[in-house]
């Protein structure tokens, strides 16, 4: 109601309406808000997303990675390197493993980390004249049997990967606790 509506009330004895009008600054202040807030978010949500995503997203478990044709495999162990794909949060790399790979008298093949359980240095088969047919350390003289079973100096058995054959390959993942020994 205008000042007009409201003087002619006044003359006929009526009370004044009050009447709750949107000032003009209320009303571009309220626009312009209400805008400045939807396109805030549009920008500070794929920032806050981006930041955050690779820390939420649940490590996923290495895959299969297809080391050598299983015919190659020998009761003697023998050497094989590989590529893993590794995402650590926003860090991606293709570092290079090793694994000694045998068959055990039971036929199967199995697959042996190099690293040392004693201070991390890589063990070698029949890397000393002293310790035939077994694995050897040079930093400290730790040895492991084929079986990778801790005979010395080195207080863990050697760690194995988890084996698996598919079509004539040798494919290799998880590495985990020595189960042979
Ligand atoms: S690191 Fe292998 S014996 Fe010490």
């Amino acid at each position: 109601m205008n000042d007009r509506t409201n003087q002619e009330s006044q003359r006929h004895g009526e009370k004044p309406v009050k009447r709750r009008e949107m000032s003009r600054r209320q009303f571009l202040s309220y626009t312009l808000g209400g805008a400045g807030a939807f396109m805030g978010a549009g920008m500070i949500v794929p920032m806050v997303r981006f930041a955050v995503d690779p820390v939420l997203q649940p490590k996923s478990q290495a895959d299969w990675v297809k080391v050598v044709e299983e015919a190659q495999v020998t009761e003697v162990p023998k050497s094989f390197k590989f590529k893993v794909h590794q995402v650590d949060g926003w860090y991606e790399s293709d570092p290079e493993l090793e694994a000694w790979i045998a068959k055990g008298k039971d036929g199967k093949v199995f697959a042996l980390n190099p690293t040392c359980k004693h201070l991390g240095c890589t063990v070698n088969w029949n890397g000393s004249p002293e310790h035939k047919d077994e694995y050897y350390c040079p930093c400290h003289g730790a040895h492991y049997t084929a079986d990778g079973k801790n005979l010395a100096v080195a207080p863990l058995p050697l760690d194995e990967y988890e084996v698996k054959i598919e079509q004539g390959f040798v494919y290799l993942g998880q590495l985990g606790p020595n189960k042979r020994v």
